[in-house]
């Protein structure tokens, strides 16, 4: 049974045609570059790339995908744990109720795997015991030569900042992405893409010498209007409702898929609107509050610097006018609003923007009224 028969209704993936067919080109190409898929957060990076798994040909491609969201990695362990799975085989068949195995068994569909590497069980304790990520990478390399044979093998791994700082005998990120660009750039094995929202480790990510001309950035950004209107229109939407929609929500496809429940379930728009503004005035004029009153201090560059209200205000304004701006250097201040996630920096054209419209609208409610005051 699909969702569609079991639910009365069902939001289907709409649109991204073109980041698809731009993923479709990479995909055809021999693998050359590290993939990092970003964008604002809840701008359907996750989505757009599950849905394009589903759609790839199982017997081609062997795609292993690994979401490191919510996953608390704090040694090396918890690292090699989240990248490999063991095969189901290894797992005894008494402890597993039936239904759960075939629960499992769909999910492992072949030439998909999205919880993990598969492997025995013996060779994950080896791993777990060695504590060396060196023979770890050693072994995917092998592994991914192997399937090679027979089909492209595609590794994703989702919310790469999970494991930003994490020190494994030095910072593992670097080792591996000295392990993706032998994958890529030194092999051309395998397809890698790393996807994130955190554009402060894409920022940093993008200034890092060794990956220079060996990555590729997509941005998937949230729908534009006439997108996000054709979204709303194919769930009922009146005219009126889309403007609503344009006028406090934007392009946002989680705030949109929201609306269009909200809807389904009879409550009215005007009021989800509004409270979503409301939400993220409070919000960020709780942060204001903490920077004027108490001080707030960001670790930059290695240091804990303090965060200067005047600063913050003026980064603030260049939004009373316009939806972005064009940057120079990423301060302190900015540092900040973007590491609680009220602005989104998107690191290739060097463009800042509030996080949804929502924020966008709320900051220029509370400048009004700091100005005011
Ligand atoms: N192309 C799309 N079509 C329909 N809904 C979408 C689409 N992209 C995202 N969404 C909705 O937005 C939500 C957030 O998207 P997600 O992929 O989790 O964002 P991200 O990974 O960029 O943070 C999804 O759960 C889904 O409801
Ligand atoms: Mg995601």
């Amino acid at each position: 049974m699909n969702t569609t028969e079991k639910f009365e209704y069902d939001i289907e993936f709409f649109n991204r045609e073109k980041e698809k067919e731009e993923i479709m080109r990479i995909l055809r190409a021999k693998p050359n570059f590290i993939n990092f898929i970003y964008g604002p957060i809840n701008s359907g990076k996750t989505t757009l790339i599950t849905s394009l798994i589903d759609d790839l040909p199982k017997d081609k491609y062997a795609v292993f995908y690994i979401n490191l969201r919510g996953k608390l990695i704090k040694e090396y362990g918890g690292f090699v744990r989240v990248l490999f799975k063991v095969k189901r085989k290894e797992i005894s068949e008494k402890v597993i109720e039936k239904g759960e195995k075939l629960a499992k068994k769909a999910l492992v569909l072949a030439g998909r795997y999205l919880s993990g590497i598969p492997i025995e069980k013996d060779m994950l304790d080896g791993f777990l015991e060695t504590k060396s990520s060196e023979d770890v990478f050693e072994f995917l390399e092998e592994y991914f030569l192997k399937i090679s044979e027979e089909k492209i093998p595609v590794l994703i791994i989702d919310e790469l900042q999970v494991i930003g700082d994490l020190e494994i005998n030095g910072k593992l990120i670097y080792k591996l992405f000295n392990f993706f660009i032998r994958l890529t750039k030194e092999l051309h094995l395998c397809h890698v893409f790393a996807l994130s929202s955190d554009s402060l480790f894409i920022e940093k990510v993008y200034s890092e010498a060794m990956l220079k001309n060996r990555c590729r950035y997509l941005l998937v950004d949230d729908f534009d209007e006439k997108t996000a209107g054709k979204f709303l229109e194919k769930y009922g939407f009146t005219e009126e409702e889309i403007k609503l929609a344009n006028d406090y929500v934007g392009g946002k496809p989680s705030l949109l898929t929201t609306m269009i429940d909200e809807k389904k379930i009879g409550r009215g728009l005007n009021d989800y609107v509004e409270k979503g503004l409301a939400d993220s005035k409070e919000e960020i004029a709780q942060l204001l509050y903490y920077i004027k009153t108490i001080g707030v201090t960001i670790k930059y560059q290695g240091k804990d610097i303090d965060v200067n209200y005047e600063n913050t205000t003026e980064i603030l304004k260049n939004f009373s006018g316009n939806d972005f701006y064009k940057y120079s250097v990423i301060t302190p201040e900015l540092c900040y609003l973007v590491s609680k996630n009220i602005l989104f920096v998107d690191t290739r054209e060097k463009i800042i923007k509030p996080q949804s419209k929502f924020d966008l609208l709320a900051i220029r409610e509370i400048l009004k009224e700091i100005e005011t005051k």
